[in-house]
């Protein structure tokens, strides 16, 4: 009989194999150099969604290598939908889809599995899923989508940890969500695409990976407008066909790279990213004395002295300052001079890092959804462990700048979001490796 191990594909190998490794970082470098950003998680996962609309092959340009896209993949491939990849073009086959139950192994691998259901729902009037997965920094309910769905005339019964959705009396129609919900947004995009009529949905999320969804359906032959405002408007049309698209570049990877050089100091070039996806980050970067300057696909960022705090920031929906770079922008302002007050308005668990920083020598108390950064002169390494994807960035970036070494460990959670971190920041001049260090 062969050794386990043996019998694991390459990729679950890399991910058994990722569960374990940690990064390993010698602090205190100032960055320098470029650094190209990829296409983006969160744009991608209902774009990969949206190609079970599509009744031909269709090329997605720009593949990013995240463990949050391969489990998409896997997903997909439940339902028949093959997809395959030619350097970093990912050709995804609708042909022969089929609409089976997504069971609780799969759906639990992603947040983005219960955008599958719209998609099955705008497919097949139908589809059964178990409760989506994510990162635990709340307790993700999905009643939004639900109550969506149940607006449009979809029978919605939760029963033994699965979703039934019954979609034959669906009918387009008006939809006001509760709380601008980026996944129910794009559920509900998803859903109208080929229903018969206008759906109208007002109150949606207006992040620039909801306008990447409607440019991409419409580029499959949709009929969709008003993505980036509070209200979205869906023409049923008969077919999407296939085709090709490159998906929008990575926002919360481009603030990630910005705060680390704005954290470590010196001059570093964020390539292909759109400032105006950044605006409110770059605006409080500013307001710490950092020199910034701004072109059509790039970022520049200089910073030679430690920066001021930022006395008051808070997470809100786009284009407010985004939850996603809320752990990250907490390490700058845990070595900055001064004290910030940073509230968490989006979800009810996402200070998961604190701990963590604390062992490296912050001043950070929190209560409820606020925390209290008292800027401290240096961090000193350690050995910390990530509890969710930008946790885990915000640590790598703790780990730049402390004094002495830092171990990470967890590094799967950072592999969900970012491709090969360490090979990035290595190449703007950072001391950090992967491997088994214990
Ligand atoms: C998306 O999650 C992103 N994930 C998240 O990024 C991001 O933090 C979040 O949007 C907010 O911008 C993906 O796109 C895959 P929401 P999503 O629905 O769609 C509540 C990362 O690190 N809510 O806008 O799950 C919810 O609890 C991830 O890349 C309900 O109450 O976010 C939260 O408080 C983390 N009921 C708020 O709305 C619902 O049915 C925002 O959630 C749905 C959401």
């Amino acid at each position: 009989m062969k050794k386990k191990t043996e019998m694991l594909t390459r990729n679950e190998h890399d991910e058994r194999e990722s569960a374990f490794e940690q990064l390993k970082i010698y602090g205190g470098r100032k960055l320098f150099g470029c650094v190209e950003v990829d296409a983006s998680k969160n744009a991608f996962l209902p774009i990969l969604a949206g190609c079970l609309l599509c009744e031909d092959e269709v090329c997605l340009k720009n593949y990013v290598n995240l463990s949050d896209l391969g489990n998409m993949r896997k997903i997909l491939n439940v339902l028949n939908v093959s997809s395959s990849l030619s350097g970093k073009e990912l050709y995804i086959n609708p042909k022969k889809i089929e609409n089976v139950k997504i069971t609780h192994d799969l759906a639990s691998l992603v947040r983005a599995s219960i955008i599958v259901l719209g998609a099955l729902l705008g497919r097949f009037r139908g589809g059964v899923i178990a409760y989506p997965g994510g990162c635990k920094i709340g307790s993700r309910p999905i009643d939004i989508h639900l109550k969506s769905f149940r607006a449009l005339g979809v029978r919605v019964i939760e029963r033994h940890g699965y979703i039934y959705c019954h979609g034959q009396n669906m009918k387009a129609g008006k939809v006001v969500l509760d709380f601008p919900s980026v996944g129910a947004t794009e559920s509900l995009m998803l859903c109208g695409c080929l229903l018969n009529g206008e759906s109208v949905f007002l109150n949606v999320a207006k992040e620039p990976e909801i306008v990447d969804l409607q440019n991409f359906l419409n580029a499959m032959g949709a009929d969709v407008s008003g993505a980036g405002t509070d209200c979205i408007v869906v023409r049923g049309v008969k077919k999407l066909h296939g085709g090709q698209f490159s998906v929008m570049p990575d926002r919360i990877v481009a603030g990630t790279y910005l705060l680390a050089a704005a954290i470590c100091g010196g001059d570093v070039e964020v390539e292909k990213t759109f400032f105006r996806h950044n605006e409110s980050l770059i605006s409080f970067l500013r307001q710490s004395a950092c020199k910034i300057d701004v072109f059509d696909d790039r970022i520049r960022l200089r910073a030679d002295k430690r920066l001021s705090s930022i006395p008051k920031i808070q997470t809100l929906p786009y284009p407010s300052f985004p939850t996603d770079l809320q752990p990250q922008m907490m390490v700058l302002q845990a070595v900055s001079s001064g004290v910030s007050i940073i509230q968490e308005n989006l979800f009810e668990n996402r200070f998961g890092v604190v701990p963590e920083l604390r062992k490296m020598g912050a001043d950070i108390v929190i209560k409820d959804r606020t925390a209290c950064v008292v800027g401290v002169e240096k961090l000193y390494g350690a050995d910390v462990c990530a509890s969710d994807l930008r946790a885990g960035a915000a640590l790598v970036l703790a780990g730049l700048k402390a004094e002495g070494y830092t171990t990470i460990s967890n590094v799967s959670y950072i592999d969900r979001g970012y491709e090969r971190i360490e090979e990035k920041l290595s190449l703007l001049g950072a001391d950090i490796k992967r491997g088994l260090f214990e």
